[in-house]
């Protein structure tokens, strides 16, 4: 059964808006936990929009589940990241002026880079996961510059949820298994489309942010994430039928 990675930027982007500490976000990760997040992700960012570097270092020591770092293969965020030694690193793409990350990583372009970048991680320790649109090449391109796993940007199935983009996430999963990878997915993913997705067997874990966060304002972190939680577990159930059967608080 998948697991569930909360990403808990969005909670620090309301933090900066006063450059404050409020929200904290290390009680974000706990209430997260608390329904039922298996992984905590946070994006360190170059220009430092939400994340910071001290969100990494506490969380790191701080939080019950798994710590997944995304990051860019840039040499001072990747010195960061073998300090803090996350339990896996995600590769993702970063442009400065952005709303979000855009597209997966492109893996001819930036080869050696990205390529340099796993190397130094997983020689530490750490597992690198990249962020990969949901093509077989681009899977193929992955397994073959050694990362333990992809995670397929669902950004264009969101955009367009139907039979075309699942299928094309479909034979993207199946291709990742068969190199041997694990396989998550994400970015873009929401109470609506979430379960659909689901559904289909292999997947190891969904990451997820915004919608969660947004769910939260309405009915607090710890049911939204429950909430998604039943949906990416449990393939598709009506979240609004999941009182009585909530995974247990920890
Ligand atoms: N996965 C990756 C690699 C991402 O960059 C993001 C956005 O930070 C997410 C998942 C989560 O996307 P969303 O906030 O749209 O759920």
């Amino acid at each position: 059964m998948p697991n569930l990675g909360v990403n808990i930027d969005h909670v620090a982007t309301v933090r900066q808006a006063r450059r404050g500490s409020s929200p904290d976000v290390m009680t974000a990760a706990v209430h997260a936990e608390m329904g039922g997040a298996d992984s905590i992700t946070v994006h360190l960012r170059e220009d430092r929009r939400h994340i910071q570097e001290a969100d990494v270092r506490i969380l790191r020591q701080s939080i019950a589940t798994r710590l997944n770092l995304e990051m860019a293969a840039t040499g001072e965020i990747l010195a960061i990241a073998l300090e803090v030694v996350p339990n896996q690193c995600t590769l993702v793409p970063e442009r400065r002026q952005e709303l979000t990350t855009e597209g997966g990583l492109d893996l001819t372009t930036h080869h050696d880079a990205v390529a340099a970048a796993i190397d130094r991680l997983q020689t530490a320790g750490i597992p690198v996961s990249l962020f990969i649109d949901p093509d077989e090449a681009a899977v193929a391109a992955a397994a073959h510059l050694g990362a333990r796993a992809v995670e397929l940007h669902t950004g264009e199935y969101a955009a367009h949820p139907g039979e075309a983009q699942l299928d094309r996430l479909r034979r993207a999963l199946h291709a990742g298994l068969a190199a041997g990878l694990t396989v998550h997915a994400g970015h873009g993913l929401d109470y609506d489309n979430a379960g659909p997705l689901a559904q289909l067997p292999g997947f190891s874990e969904f990451n997820i942010g915004h919608a969660i966060i947004c769910r939260a304002l309405f009915v607090g972190l710890v049911e939204a994430v429950a909430e998604m939680k039943q949906l990416v577990r449990y393939n598709g159930h009506d979240p609004r039928g999941i009182r009585g059967n909530r995974p247990p608080r920890r």
